[in-house]
């Protein structure tokens, strides 16, 4: 039931100095940290594919790995180029790719590992000993991306520090006025579903690299709703009170 005249100061450009104080303090800081936030993105991952900007392949290098590629592989094309034949770098290739297992170990790589590498790696000092399976498996070893252990503490880190600025962030919002109802609805609650959907991708990136473009469509999603969330909550409070008009809407109301 509709209680006229009593709530209608209940917008942001009616309350109180002090209260616009409080919001205004809250979202300034978060803008900063959301800056930051990007910056820490656009380092840890944008570089992931060795370029700048982030793409698709960062996100996949990040979360997925870059499977095709160990330090075995890496160097039997780059600096051991000239160590070992074309055919017998490529078995190398092949079995560190295939998982290096010890049974092709045993049966055909540690022959060659003795025969073309020995003379170096196992005589000269400070070089790993590739002779012994262990150590050479560790060269092999393809990059798998992210842990499962640094993929659980970042996503409940994120789940509860981001869902705690979306909501205060939400609740700023909700008293703006003049947003269409469906759009003010949906800015709301839009943020939540996508840092829903940006966590869920991680952990399936992690297996199926293609789903990386969720994880973009969801870092996206939620940097476009709450951008918006923060613009219309300022712009409401500093500028609408200052031009002249009188608000007497209830913005919980609708
Ligand atoms: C003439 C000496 C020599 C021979 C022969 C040689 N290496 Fe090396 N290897 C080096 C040196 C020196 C380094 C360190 C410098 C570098 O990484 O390029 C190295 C580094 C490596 C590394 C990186 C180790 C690390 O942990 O950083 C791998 C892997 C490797 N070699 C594999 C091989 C394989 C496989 C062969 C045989 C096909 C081979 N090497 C033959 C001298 C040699």
């Amino acid at each position: 039931m509709k209680q006229p005249n009593k709530t209608t100061w209940l917008n942001l450009p009616s309350m109180g100095l002090s209260i616009r104080m409080l919001f205004t303090g809250y979202l300034l800081t978060i803008g900063f940290g959301l800056v930051t936030a990007g910056a820490q993105i656009l380092l840890t991952h944008g570089m992931a594919d060795g370029k700048m900007g982030l793409s698709i392949d960062d996100i996949v290098y990040s979360y997925y790995g870059n499977r095709g590629n160990s330090k075995l592989e890496a160097k039997l094309n780059g600096s051991m180029k000239d160590k070992a034949p074309e055919d017998i770098r490529a078995k190398m290739i092949h079995w560190a790719r295939d998982g290096a297992s010890e049974e092709a170990w045993e049966a055909e790589i540690k022959k060659e590992v003795t025969l073309y590498c020995s003379g170096c790696h196992g005589s000269i000092p400070g070089l790993p000993v590739i002779t012994n399976f262990d150590v050479m498996r560790e060269t092999a070893k393809s990059d798998q991306g992210a842990s499962v252990d640094a993929l659980t503490r970042v996503s409940h880190i994120h789940l509860f520090g981001i869902a705690f600025i979306f909501f205060i962030m939400g609740f700023i919002f909700s008293f703006s006025v003049g947003i269409p109802k469906l759009l003010k609805e949906a800015t709301i609650l839009l943020p939540f579903l996508f840092l829903i959907l940006d966590i869920i991708s991680w952990w399936a990136t992690k297996w199926f690299a293609g789903f990386a473009w969720f994880t973009m469509i969801g870092g996206i999603g939620y940097s476009l709703a709450s951008s918006f969330m923060w613009f219309t909550s300022m712009y409401q409070m500093w500028v609408l009170p200052y031009n002249g008009k009188d608000y007497l809407i209830n913005s919980w109301e609708d």
